[in-house]
C-alpha cells in the first residue's frame, strides 16, 4: 500500500529510514490531478530509483491573485490510484499551512531564465516555483527529481536553481506527453468547453509547424515566430500571450537559429491559458 503524509517531519521520517537502507530516491513534484504526463514522469522515476515520491500540492505561491488557485482541479483519490498504478511509494500532501506556516518569510528568487516567456506574463510565478522546489528538495533530498518538458522554462529555471545553489539533486526532464490529436496533456485541458477543446488544437498545431520550418531549413527567426503568430491568429477562440524563441538553457532571447533553440507558446482559449513549446537541435 502506498503511504500518505501530511507532514513534513514525517515525510522526513521515511525518506531518513529509506536512505538508511541505501535506497536511492526518486521525486516528482507535482499539483495534482494527475494526467498521462504526470505518470510518464512516475513511470520513469521508479525505473531509475529504489523508491519514488510524489508530493500532489496546488503552491498558492505561484498563483497571482488574478490567477486560477481557486479553481485549480483537484483529485485527490484519483491521484493516489494512479500513484500507485505507476509505482510510487509514498505521497506527500501538505496542507498550504504545514509549508507556509504563520510568519513565513523567506524565498529563493531568480533573475536570468526568468525574464523572459511565462515570466513576462507571470511576475511572481517563478518565486513561488522555486521556493516550493527547494522547500519540497529539503523534505524529500531525493536523488533524482523529474519535470516535465512542457513547463520547459520551468525545467531550465530549476536546473539553474540546483547548479546556483549547489542542491546535490539530478534534475530530469521527461518529454511532452500529447494526447491522441496532438494537444499537450495539461491539468489546465479540463478547464475548456467542446468547442474551446477544439480550438486548443491550434496550440500544437502550431508547434509542429514551426518545428517542421526549422527542420526544413528556415534560418530566420522572426519569420518562422511571424508565421507560428498569423496560425494562431486565424483561430477566433485563441489570443496570444506569446509566441517566442529562446536559448533552451539560459531562457535568453536569441535572434538566430543557433544552438539548443526553445520554441513556446502561450495562448489562452476563452479564459484558460495553455502553454505548448518544442526544442530545435541547431
Ligand atoms: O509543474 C508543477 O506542477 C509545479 O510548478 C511544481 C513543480 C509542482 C511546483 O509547484
Amino acid at each position: 500500500m502506498i503511504k500518505i503524509t501530511t507532514a513534513a517531519e514525517e515525510t522526513r521520517e521515511v525518506i531518513t529510514e529509506w536512505k538508511r537502507q541505501g535506497l536511492s530516491v526518486g521525486f516528482v513534484p507535482t499539483m495534482g490531478f494527475l494526467h498521462e504526463g504526470h505518470k510518464s514522469l512516475i513511470d520513469k522515476a521508479a525505473k531509475d530509483n529504489d523508491r519514488v515520491a510524489v508530493s500532489v500540492f496546488v503552491n498558492p505561491m505561484q498563483f497571482s491573485p488574478n490567477e486560477d488557485l481557486d479553481k485549480y482541479p483537484r483529485d485527490f483519490a484519483a491521484d493516489t490510484k494512479l500513484c500507485e498504478e505507476s509505482g510510487a511509494d509514498l505521497i506527500f500532501h501538505p496542507t498550504p499551512e504545514e509549508l507556509y506556516p504563520d510568519g513565513f518569510c523567506s524565498f529563493v528568487d531568480m533573475t536570468g531564465p526568468t525574464a523572459e516567456l511565462c515570466g513576462k506574463s507571470r511576475p511572481i510565478h517563478f518565486r513561488g516555483v522555486c521556493t516550493v522546489v527547494n522547500k519540497l528538495f529539503n523534505i524529500i533530498q531525493p536523488d533524482r527529481a523529474y519535470f516535465g518538458q512542457k513547463d520547459a522554462q520551468q525545467l531550465a529555471v530549476i536546473r539553474r536553481m540546483v547548479k546556483d545553489l549547489n542542491m546535490p539533486v539530478e534534475v530530469i526532464g521527461c518529454p511532452i506527453i500529447r494526447e491522441a490529436d496532438g494537444l499537450a496533456k495539461s491539468s489546465r485541458n479540463k478547464y475548456l468547453s467542446e468547442d474551446e477543446r477544439k480550438a486548443a488544437l491550434i496550440l500544437s498545431k502550431t508547434i509542429f509547424m514551426g518545428e517542421k520550418m526549422l527542420k526544413n531549413g528556415e534560418k530566420s527567426i522572426s519569420a518562422l515566430l511571424e508565421a507560428m503568430r498569423k496560425n494562431i491568429e486565424a483561430e477566433p477562440l485563441a489570443k496570444i500571450d506569446y509566441v517566442d524563441a529562446v536559448d533552451a538553457d539560459s531562457i535568453r532571447k536569441i535572434d538566430a537559429v543557433q544552438g539548443r533553440v526553445l520554441v513556446a507558446i502561450a495562448v489562452y482559449i476563452g479564459k484558460t491559458r495553455l502553454i505548448d513549446n518544442f526544442i530545435f537541435e541547431a
